[in-house]
């Protein structure tokens, strides 16, 4: 069976652990050859668990193709560097992925503006500088795909008896994550006459990753209550890869969307 990303080259931040790492395999193992991103590069470098050179690793030890770059997403100029990696190691770049993020539950009485700027800059600025950075080439190619990773908090913590036990102090992730999605619409419609597709994925639940295993929303790596990393990964393909004429502008949810291809 051909690979589904054969020739494809594929950004994907925050790919040193978590989904982000699971994007990136399941995208190699598919033919593309991958550029994963963020600020760990080796063992001791970050407190929780996970290293792009680890994922890199497993990449190739599998047969495929990835680089790893070593960069901040809070600065400019290591978002600029970035792609121009991907083109001096493969020359274009076919799918972005923009995963990566961070989430501090603190409650706005507590919240620095040094943290809403933090936030901003990782969560909302680098995807925009990003897709800005790789919309030229996809433009001339009328070919392209950027996934902004999203989550069902941009739909609030709703109202009601459960605010007792939903943990508190996302509301500026939440505001975030809106952000990305409205962002993800306009772009879409911007650039549906160039056949770029633009979409939001997130989880319909909880993707035990180190990251939700730090913040306790999950208990465990394989913790029932949660959803395993690869239908996000699996429903990320399914954006990189759909017809952008047909699917672009969406929220998507993981296992919504891989039940409405026939996938789950
Ligand atoms: N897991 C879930 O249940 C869930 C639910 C809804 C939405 N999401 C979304 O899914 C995405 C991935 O979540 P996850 O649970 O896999 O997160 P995670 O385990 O916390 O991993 C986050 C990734 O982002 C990278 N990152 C953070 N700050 C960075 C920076 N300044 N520069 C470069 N890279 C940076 C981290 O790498 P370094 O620390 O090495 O830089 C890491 O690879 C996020 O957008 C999250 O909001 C997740």
């Amino acid at each position: 069976m051909p690979k589904q990303l054969e020739d494809k080259v594929a950004i994907v931040t925050g790919a040193s652990r978590g989904i982000g790492a699971e994007i990136a395999r399941l995208f190699a193992r598919e033919g593309a050859s991958v550029i994963v991103a963020a600020r760990t590069m080796e063992e001791g470098q970050h407190f929780l668990p996970g290293t792009l050179k680890a994922t890199v690793k497993e990449i190739t030890a599998a047969g495929g193709n990835a680089i790893a770059v070593q960069m901040d997403l809070a600065n400019e100029a290591d978002c600029k560097r970035l792609v121009e990696e991907a083109h001096k190691n493969f020359g274009s770049v076919d799918v972005l992925v923009n995963n990566a993020a961070v989430n501090w539950y603190i409650p706005i009485k507590d919240f620095k503006v040094s943290h809403w700027r933090a936030m901003l800059a990782v969560d909302l600025t680098a995807p925009f500088l990003l897709a800005q950075f790789v919309i030229p080439e996809m433009i001339e190619r009328k070919r392209g795909a950027i996934i902004n990773i999203s989550s069902g908090a941009s739909r609030g913590p709703g109202a009601g008896p459960d605010y007792k036990t939903k943990p508190r102090g996302g509301t500026v992730y939440g505001t975030v994550k809106a952000g990305i999605e409205r962002f993800t619409q306009g772009l879409a419609h911007e650039l549906f006459e160039y056949n770029i597709a633009v979409n939001s994925l997130a989880p319909n639940k909880v993707v035990p990753t180190p990251g939700t295993l730090h913040h306790k929303l999950v208990d465990s790596m394989d913790d029932p209550r949660g959803e395993p990393p690869e239908l996000m990964a699996r429903a990320a393909l399914l954006l990189a890869t759909a017809d952008p004429k047909k699917l672009t502008g969406r929220i998507a949810y993981s296992q919504d969307l891989l039940k409405e291809f026939g996938m789950l």
